[in-house]
């Protein structure tokens, strides 16, 4: 992992560390990101509820509430547990269009206590803004995330 993602995620351990409550720390982390990261327009959580991933806290324009398990990059990601790094989202069969001034974007599952929790999110205006160093280091945090989880009540 590269020197800006092992610092990044120094500080998001610490964060995660102030407090026990989800959506108070999920508000930090969302900020915390949108704060260091560069070429950036959105970056937000998504929680699984019901069956749907509902909008959690983020940085960035309103998006949309509810996605569905299979819709969109979000929706992939959840349904195939995987991470989906999309270098032009307008190519994605499905893709969900928030703010149009997204051309790429990375979607992490987050997990509690090894079950799907909801994904992390990132979109950017530039194409192929997600390198695969970047992935890495979203990696750890979209880790350390589940790690946190792991031990809070909701
Ligand atoms: N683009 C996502 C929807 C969420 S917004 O990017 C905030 C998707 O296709 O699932």
């Amino acid at each position: 992992m590269n020197k800006f993602y092992e610092n990044l995620s120094i500080e998001i351990q610490e964060l995660l560390e102030k407090d026990t409550d989800i959506i108070a720390n999920l508000a930090n982390v969302s900020a915390c990101i949108n704060y260091y990261l560069a070429d950036i327009n959105w970056v937000g959580f998504y929680i699984l509820k019901e069956g749907q991933l509902v909008l959690a806290p983020f940085q960035g324009k309103p998006a949309c509430t509810r996605i569905a398990i299979g819709d969109g990059v979000c929706g992939k990601a959840v349904a195939d547990c995987k991470i989906m790094r999309i270098d032009n989202v307008h190519l994605f069969d499905g893709h969900i269009a928030c703010d149009c001034d997204s051309n790429s974007e990375i979607v992490l599952p987050i997990y509690k206590n090894n079950a799907p929790y909801g994904v992390l999110d990132i979109d950017s205006p530039k194409f192929a803004r997600f390198t695969q160093d970047d992935e890495d280091g979203l990696a750890k945090i979209a880790d350390l995330i589940s790690k946190f989880l792991m031990g809070a009540t909701d």
